[in-house]
């Protein structure tokens, strides 16, 4: 019996947005499988690995038949003989055959399902679930999810500028109740934004359609919500932003349309800070452009002790950006997207970097996803402390949260919750 690499298959599938996307699959010699598919980002940064696609007519150009190909040749010879419990091993394999700097030429999507599917297929010939394969014996701590209420930006045809408004509940306790509590803000948002209009459905990741005549109007309902679901703001449930400033400006500026205003970065520095103090926010992710370091760390340096400042664009999942933004004080958390890097191994590298330099870090999905519930487990095993998935709706998202019911379940009467102890120093300090 040998966790010696067998066979390597990969096939095209379709992604929560209808697109074609990538799965593979391995096979090791003691007969032990894995499989796992490729998400895929709509706000995508520019330093991000990059997905290979077909182009021309198909599929409106995001055919993966090229990046299928790739696997069942180039990626199934290198691989065959390899040992899938070294998975350090196996990505170097991957990243020499690739070759490109950003995963180019094999194609970022065929290289993440294939890494994946390695790592499941480990974890099954060691007879473990996945989390608990990854977490070799050390405590673990139950992710604090952050989740979606309403939809925006590049996920819902930029209605509003802000592309994610989220809820945290650190002092819930369990998984468990903070998706209870979670349920009832969603279905009070719904009220709310039926009382608005007519309910036009939901965004990319499950979110309310945003129906907002500007960014506050929406910051406002959602706080709204929070309190008619009979909890408590501030306390029990907390507001945590993802920005993606990225698709709307740069260091020239931030264009908010739906606001009708043109901000310089100081005077988008200057409105965050304002939402910080009027909101209960405990979070905001991309509050600027991707090289515009200069705005996100004045942002930070001016409520980085009391709200968690997430680099998600702005890192890309990369050691080397982890460290060199934790040099100029950027940020004090680090967004995890395996596929923004294409390995696990590397994604591992720039969690490491991030929880060793004392920030939060949080294992995240792409807008584009599937009922692959791999992120579940790396947040447990990897004791991230945080997990983004979207929102409370669509059976992409609901499979990774229902996921984490199980693995809760499983670790549990030793089960510790993250709770605030998931934010760098002193954020959790301040807020317990
Ligand atoms: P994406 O967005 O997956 O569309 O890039 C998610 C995020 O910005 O966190
Ligand atoms: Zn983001």
């Amino acid at each position: 019996m040998s966790s010696r690499i067998a066979a390597v298959t990969g096939r095209q599938l379709w992604d929560s947005r209808g697109r074609p996307t990538v799965e593979a699959e391995v096979t090791l010699e003691s007969g032990a499988v894995g499989r796992a598919i490729a998400p895929a980002g709509a706000s995508r940064g520019a330093h991000e690995a990059i997905d290979l696609r077909d182009g021309g007519s198909a599929y409106g150009g995001f055919g993966v038949n090229r990046a299928v190909a790739g696997i069942g040749a180039e990626i199934a010879g290198a691989l065959i003989g390899a040992d899938a419990r070294d998975q350090a091993a196996v990505d170097r394999i991957l990243c020499d055959l690739d070759g490109t700097a950003n995963k180019a030429r094999l194609g970022a999507n065929a290289v993440v399902a294939v890494s994946m599917a390695v790592l499941h297929a480990a974890a099954a010939d060691a007879g473990a679930p996945l989390w608990r394969y990854l977490a070799d014996g050390r405590k673990v701590r139950i992710p604090l999810p952050e989740i979606q209420i309403f939809g925006g930006g590049a996920h819902a045809g930029r209605r509003t500028d802000v592309q994610d408004f989220m809820v945290m509940c650190p002092n819930a306790g369990s998984f468990r109740r903070a998706l209870e509590i979670t349920d009832d803000v969603y279905r009070a948002a719904g009220r709310l934004m039926e009382e608005k209009g007519p309910l036009s459905g939901v965004a990319d990741e499950g979110g309310w359609w945003p129906n907002f005549s500007s960014n506050e109007d929406a910051l406002d309902t959602l706080t709204k919500a929070i309190e008619a679901s009979g909890h408590r703001a501030g306390e029990d449930v907390f507001i945590s932003l993802d920005i993606a400033a990225n698709e709307f400006g740069d260091a020239s500026g931030y264009a908010l349309a739906l606001d009708d205003r043109r901000l310089s970065g100081a005077e988008m520095a200057a409105r965050i800070i304002d939402w910080a103090g009027r909101y209960p926010i405990l979070s905001i992710e991309d509050p600027a452009g991707q090289d515009d370091w200069t705005t996100m760390a004045a942002i930070t340096a001016r409520i980085g002790d009391r709200v968690q400042i997430i680099g998600d664009d702005v890192l890309v999942t990369n050691a080397g950006r982890v460290a060199r933004a934790a040099e100029a004080a950027v940020c004090n958390a680090a967004l995890i997207k395996v596929n923004q890097v294409g390995t696990v191994t590397e994604a591992r590298a720039a969690l490491d970097a991030a929880l060793d330099r004392g920030w939060g870090a949080i294992v995240s999905a792409r807008s584009g996803e599937s009922e692959d519930v791999t992120i579940a487990h790396l947040a447990t095993g990897w004791n991230a402390g945080q997990l983004k998935v979207g929102s409370f709706t669509r059976s992409e998202r609901m499979a990774k949260w229902n996921e984490m019911l199980r693995i809760e379940e499983a670790i549990g009467s030793h089960a510790e919750w993250a709770g605030f102890t998931a934010f760098a120093d002193p954020i959790g300090r301040v807020a317990a």
